[in-house]
């Protein structure tokens, strides 16, 4: 009998954390629906994915249910320490229409953006990785995996590239309570950055604040919120995908000389990079009706926690879960959510990891 009190709802890194993975897989057989400390929890593929999509299931969690809410935990602390206004501004955590029209901001800026984005990348790859030991761990961690998403990140807002500094000094290789740190230390930077608009180039600043101005979509009171956000989002998942996968094609030698040799393997590498790593483990709604699920029943204003790791383990869809095949397909994975909160810039993460990590290849001497 698995004693689930160890069981972890926060975080699950598949590639190391053996004994949360085989708790998760053990629900999967047993407990597709399980209560663990208030909240429900689903680890099935199929129940996550239809979960993702049922409109009854919301991210508007009312305040008084927000209290321990496992994903948004170190988030609602953050923003407890914040203005207390701000949380309502955050789009993620909206109903419609508000989280649609931000969402649209978002979705057009980055539409806008997508075309030249690739060459961005491969040229911030390649000005970096010309600087270092491509073949050193440490070199590649601290001259390629620290700067690369945080100069993106910058370059999508509209920031000098040079301001890259403070994404990693915000919320680089933090843990959760990192994270709050860091929204709190972003947020006058990004405020200033907001007086100066005017002087910026075009990017998501520009865009969320002419959203305000133009269509009324958001009010002045949800720009430097909802800047917050994207900030976080845009760099906070990116990197420690690239971390994690740089150090898997480091420490596998194989898997470099084979995109070497068969660079049309790297979309599917990433993809498979994305499932096995998992690194946005679990996402989390409120059910606004009874919603019949995974065998049982999820209450009205109960909470259910969507184990996206486990899923994209799952024996059923995932043939040999646990290892890596850099051709996988199909490879149906929920790395990036699902429904109407499916990551926005999913588009742009894949093409970022997709760039970086051919560049890296190409560098990599094979000894
Ligand atoms: C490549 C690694 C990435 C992963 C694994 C990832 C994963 C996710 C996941 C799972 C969600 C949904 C969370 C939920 O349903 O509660 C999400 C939402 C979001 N992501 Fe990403 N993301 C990545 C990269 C990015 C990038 C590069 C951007 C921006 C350019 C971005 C912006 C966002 C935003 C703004 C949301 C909120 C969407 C909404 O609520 O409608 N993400 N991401």
């Amino acid at each position: 009998m698995t004693d689930y009190e160890t069981l972890r709802l926060d975080r699950c890194d598949p590639s190391r954390d053996h004994a949360q993975l085989a708790m998760l897989h053990q629900l999967q057989r047993d407990r597709p629906l399980h209560w663990h400390k208030g909240v429900w929890v689903l680890t099935r593929y199929a129940d996550v994915f239809a979960a993702l999509r049922d409109k009854r299931l919301v991210n508007r969690v009312p305040e008084s249910d927000r209290k321990g809410l496992p994903f948004v935990r170190s988030i609602m602390k953050a923003i407890k320490r914040h203005r207390e206004h701000d949380k309502k501004h955050w789009f993620h955590y909206a109903d419609r229409p508000y989280h649609a029209d931000v969402r649209r901001i978002m979705r057009d800026e980055l539409t806008r953006q997508i075309p030249d984005l690739r060459q961005l990348f491969r040229s911030i790859a390649d000005e970096l990785l010309e600087k270092i030991d491509c073949n050193d761990e440490q070199s590649v961690r601290k001259g390629f995996v620290e700067p690369f998403p945080a100069m993106v990140a910058a370059e999508l807002m509209g920031l000098p590239r040079e301001r890259w500094r403070w994404f990693d000094e915000c919320f680089g290789g933090r843990n959760d309570d990192g994270f709050s740190k860091g929204l709190r230390r972003i947020e006058p930077m990004l405020g200033q950055s907001l007086a100066k608009r005017g002087e910026l180039p075009p990017g998501m600043i520009g865009a969320l604040s002419d959203g305000c101005e133009a269509d009324n979509l958001m009010s002045e009171d949800g720009l430097l919120p909802n800047c917050v956000l994207f900030s976080l989002a845009a760099y906070a998942n990116t990197r420690p995908l690239l971390e994690q996968s740089s150090v898997y094609l480091l420490r596998n030698p194989s898997a470099i000389e084979r995109i070497q040799r068969e660079p049309g393997v790297v979309p599917t590498a990433v993809e498979e990079f994305l499932r096995y790593f998992s690194n946005t483990a679990f996402c989390s709604r409120v059910a606004t009706a009874d919603v019949e699920i995974a065998g049982g029943v999820v209450h009205e204003g109960q909470r259910v926690t969507f184990a996206l790791a486990a899923a994209n383990h799952d024996p059923e869809v995932f043939a040999d879960p646990g290892r890596v095949d850099l051709a996988r397909q199909p490879n149906p994975h929920v790395a990036f959510g699902g429904g109407i909160h499916a990551c926005v810039g999913a588009a742009v993460g894949r093409a970022e990891l997709q760039e970086s990590l051919a560049c890296l290849a190409r560098c990599f001497r094979l000894r």
